[in-house]
């Protein structure tokens, strides 16, 4: 079905340039237009990313679209409008209204999909494109047919959890960004980084959502040829809160060059389920940290951070490395 998929190509190109063009030179894009300002997003970034307004009109792109000789069929094939039945009559409509709309690019830099922010509260907060047989989500990154020369000159990739994350970074010149779109990180969108990057750096919301994200991020991410870190961000902050607040390089300087390795990531994630002035607690987080230890493949590492714990806790060094060696056998 070459044909269907070129006419869903079309579709999804046209798509992004009325709602490019809807954003910044119509009356009905003002308060996108303002919303964009208020978050600090210049009119070059727009430009850059090909940001976009869907109106709040049921039929606007539809009617486009149709008068350009789309069939209803393919439009919803491609994700741009979805209908409703009673008994036998089928209604169909915009499916993305009242949004700020991010186009979404293959790795060739062809538009695949969207994702469509609510101005304001509206629900769901992002819309995303559902899979069709040009997006399947699994396989994407955002902003990876940009990024991709950054990331593979810096030898390193930053991982966002959103796409105002990579575009205000991009925007504050940290460019080597991308993000998944909205779901876990999984096995094809980890090889990638593989393929691209040296280091990934994982830098999530600060919230326990974030967290727990970047935990299991750090789990899919694990490889031989590849060095993960782990970014964090002060308290009730992500990327772009911080980086609207600070700018790109104190980002680059305090956050990115300052990422834990992922032995560091998990030691400081353990330690806040324990009370560390009790000492029961304390112990039980030492038996925890040296189980992670004892994970490591290299004997460098390990005596590295059994010394950074031998430190922290005032202990011996031998004493710990005796444990180690414990758990170590007990793994076997
Ligand atoms: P966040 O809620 O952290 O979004 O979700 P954000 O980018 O910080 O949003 P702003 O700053 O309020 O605009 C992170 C990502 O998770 C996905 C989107 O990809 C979003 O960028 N997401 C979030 C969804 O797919 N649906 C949602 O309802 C919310
Ligand atoms: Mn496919
Ligand atoms: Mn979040
Ligand atoms: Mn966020
Ligand atoms: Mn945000």
């Amino acid at each position: 079905e070459e044909r269907e998929r070129q006419q869903m190509r079309k579709a999804l190109d046209l798509a992004t340039k009325l709602f490019h063009y809807v954003l910044v030179s119509t009356k009905h894009g003002r308060i996108a237009r303002e919303y964009l300002e208020n978050r600090g997003v210049r009119p070059e970034t727009i430009k850059e990313f090909q940001l976009g307004y869907a109106p709040s009109s049921f039929q606007f792109l539809l009617s486009f679209l149709k008068a350009r000789g789309f069939s209803e069929d393919i439009l919803e094939k491609v994700g741009l409008i979805t209908s409703w039945e009673r008994g036998n009559n089928k209604k169909f409509y915009d499916r993305f209204r009242h949004r700020i709309m991010f186009p979404i690019h293959d790795s060739q830099g062809k538009v695949v999909g969207f994702g469509g922010r609510a101005l304001g509260d509206g629900h769901p907060k992002y819309l995303n494109s559902p899979d069709t047989v040009l997006f399947h989500k699994r396989n994407h990154l955002y902003n990876l047919h940009r990024a991709r020369s950054h990331i593979r000159k810096n030898l390193q990739a930053v991982l966002f959890e959103g796409y105002m994350d990579v575009i205000t970074a991009w925007q504050a010149g940290v460019e080597q960004v991308v993000a998944t779109l909205g779901t876990a990180l999984n096995e094809n969108q980890a090889r990638i980084l593989r393929r691209n990057a040296g280091t990934v750096i994982l830098c999530y919301d600060s919230d326990a959502a974030g967290q727990s994200a970047a935990m299991r991020g750090l789990e899919q991410l694990k490889s031989e040829e590849l060095t993960v870190k782990v970014a964090q961000m002060p308290a009730g902050m992500d990327p772009d809160d911080y980086i609207r607040r600070f700018g790109g390089t104190a980002f680059k300087e305090e956050i990115l060059a300052t990422a834990m390795s992922l032995t560091a990531f998990k030691l400081e994630s353990f330690k806040k389920k324990y009370h560390l002035q009790d000492e029961d607690q304390r112990m039980k987080y030492l038996s925890e940290a040296i189980e992670v230890i004892a994970e490591l493949p290299k004997a460098i590492e390990q005596d590295h951070y059994l010394r950074r714990l031998a430190e922290e806790f005032q202990l011996s060094l031998d004493a710990l490395k005796e444990e180690q060696r414990k758990a170590t056998k007990r793994r076997k």
